[in-house]
Parts: C-alpha cells; structure tokens; sequence
C-alpha cells in the first residue's frame, strides 16, 4: 500500500510518500518565512494553498510514481492552526475523492511521535516534543499515547521566538538564541515554573525580556533563557520517565535541533540507563512522510474513515486517539 500524506498544520507545508513497509519514497516540504513579526494563520493557509500542488508533484517524481500509484491519501486534522488545517484538509479530501481512494486525518503529534520510531528504531519510548506550536511529554500506556506533562501556556518554541522578535533578532528564535548563548556561561536568575508535572513558559519569556531591556548583555539572557527553559523540560522528562519506567527518551520537533537540549536530555536519560533518541533533523520538524506512515497504520489496525470523519479539530489533544497498532503488533 503506498500512501500519500500531507502536512500543514503550522507554516510549513510538507508531503511526503511511504509505503506499507515503512520505506519513506519521498519527502519534500516547504516552510513560510515571514519578512517580520510572527506567523498569520491565513497567511499560512495561503502558504499551503500555493504549495500543495506543486509538492505533491515533486513527491511523485522523487518517488518515480503517478498519481494513480497512491493507493491512500492521510494529512492531519489537527492540532494546528484552523485556516491552515481546513485547507491541507480541502485538498486531500479532492486528492482522495479524484484518486477514489480512502482517506485518513490523522493527529499531528502522534505523527511525529510514530515517525520517530519509525527512522530511530526505538520501541516504546517517553517522547518529549518541542516545537513552536506544542511541548508534551508522552507515552504509551493503556492503549493510547497517555499525556504525562505539558505547556500551560506558550509553546517552547514560541518562547524562543517571541523573545528573538523583541530584542530584535528576527524569526525563527531557537537557532539564533542557540547561537548568542554559546557565547556566554553567566547564568542570570529567571523564574523556572514546573507547576505538578506541567510546565509554563509565559513569565520566563517577560522576566529574559524584561533583563534584556534593563540592560543586561543579549548573550548572558540568551544562555540564561535556555538553561532554564530546558532544564524546566527535562525535570518533567526526567519524572515522566520514572513514572511510566520506559527505557528509551526520543526528542521530537523543531526545537530538537538545539544541542544545549539534546545535551541535557541525553545525560538524563543515561543516568536513568535509559537509550536516547532522536530523529534525523528532515523528520524532527513537521513533514508529510510522518502524516503518511500514520496514516498506514490506522488505515490497517482501526475503523475506516468516511470523508465526514475527516473534520478539522485545532484542539485536537494526542490521548483523545485509540493506538491499536501498538498492541498488535511491534511495528
Ligand atoms: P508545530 O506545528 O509542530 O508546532 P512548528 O511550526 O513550530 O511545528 P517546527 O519545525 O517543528 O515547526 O519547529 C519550529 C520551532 O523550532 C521554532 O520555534 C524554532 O525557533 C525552533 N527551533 C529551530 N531550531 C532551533 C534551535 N537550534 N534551538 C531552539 N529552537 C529551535
Ligand atoms: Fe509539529
């Protein structure tokens, strides 16, 4: 069965080709880079709308097929930005309906998560994942990927983002953060909030500002920033990990390619003799292969889907989701 999967639940919009057998045949994406200021939700949907098509056909040519090749067609219902969700959703329900093939909407974080086994071999892991739009920490348990801590507020990412706009550095944050913090190993003290197991990043953004604007040098709040933010994340990985005793640690997401991070996570994980994992950084970030393999593996282990199943749900939380192919079979 070759699947095809569309992605563009944020800025970036992604398809990509995978077969029943877990060979990805062809990925290709392309992300929004807005001049200024942040991400509009139709300018997203607008993104998508432009370059669905021309993706789609280069997916095929990198994968040497046709469009009637596809034998299905899976993009992500949400989470995610709604005027970026009902477009990715219009087109592959077309896609679906000219191909007269089925159809699957799939939940986008359980995308990245099923992409990271996929590509890292890993089993069964405590999955941390870190992006602009979401921060969970989750694992399989009872049947569904159960939700052991998250944002009350902003999204990591989007910390990193909007911090990076204010003082001036323009879009995306996480990497020039990364950079500036390099520079530095003065820690300034910024409050660290891990309220139970869920973690808020809205205070921690104003106080870096705020250090920054009372004069303090851009490197030091920049490494300070980090060293908190990420230390917030990993206490709750690190708890989340004793608590479910999983021995594997995959780090998923756009914020995965920060090494301070993945630093910190790895030396957690081994002193819980737990084994790392990360993803190669083309399947980290939203792409449309992760929509495709999971796309495979509800159409072949759950209840087959009716274009009015297909609806949009920006809201669309990763335990609200039965994952049958976990009990059975190892895939
Ligand atoms: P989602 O829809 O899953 O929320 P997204 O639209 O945020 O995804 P991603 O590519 O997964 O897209 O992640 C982008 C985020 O990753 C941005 O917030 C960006 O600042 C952050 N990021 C990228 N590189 C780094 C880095 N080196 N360090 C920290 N953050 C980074
Ligand atoms: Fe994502």
């Amino acid at each position: 069965v070759i699947c095809i999967g569309l992605e563009g639940t944020a800025e970036k919009t992604g398809v990509g080709i995978v077969d029943s057998d877990g060979h990805i045949l062809a990925l290709q994406g392309r992300a929004l880079l807005p001049e200024k200021g942040g991400i509009h939700p139709r300018e997203a949907a607008q993104h998508h709308a432009e370059n669905l098509v021309p993706l789609i056909k280069k997916s095929l040519n990198e994968a040497n097929l046709s469009l009637e090749d596809l034998d299905m067609v899976a993009f992500a219902r949400g989470p995610g930005l709604g005027p970026a969700l009902r477009t990715v959703a219009t087109a592959a329900r077309s896609l679906a309906l000219s191909l007269d093939v089925p159809i699957v909407g799939v939940n986008h974080c359980i995308g990245h998560i099923e992409i990271g086994r996929l590509t890292t071999g890993c089993q069964d892991p405590l999955t941390l994942y870190v992006s602009g739009g979401n921060t969970q920490v989750t694992a399989f348990d009872a049947g569904r990927y159960q939700i052991f801590g998250e944002t009350l507020d902003i999204a990591i990412g989007n910390c990193l983002d909007q911090f990076a706009r204010t003082v001036g550095l323009g879009h995306p944050g996480g990497p020039r953060v990364e950079e500036l913090a390099l520079a530095s190993d003065n820690y300034l003290k910024l409050p660290y909030t891990v309220k139970g197991m869920d973690l808020s990043f809205s205070g921690l953004l104003t106080a870096a500002i705020r250090k920054y604007e009372s004069g303090a040098a851009l490197e030091d709040v920049c490494h300070s920033l980090q060293e908190t933010a990420f230390a917030m994340l990993v206490e709750v990985t690190e708890r989340a990990l004793a608590h479910s005793k999983k021995s594997e640690v995959l780090l998923v997401g756009g914020v995965a390619a920060n090494q301070r991070l993945r630093e910190m996570l790895e030396v957690m994980a081994q002193e819980h003799y737990a084994e790392f994992f990360m993803p190669e950084m083309k399947y980290c970030g939203d792409n449309g292969a992760m929509n495709a393999w999971l796309g495979l593996l509800m159409y072949q282990n759950s209840k087959k889907m009716d274009i009015c199943d297909t609806r949009v749900k920006q809201r669309f939380r990763t335990d609200q989701v039965d994952v049958p192919w976990r009990e059975k079979s190892p895939l």
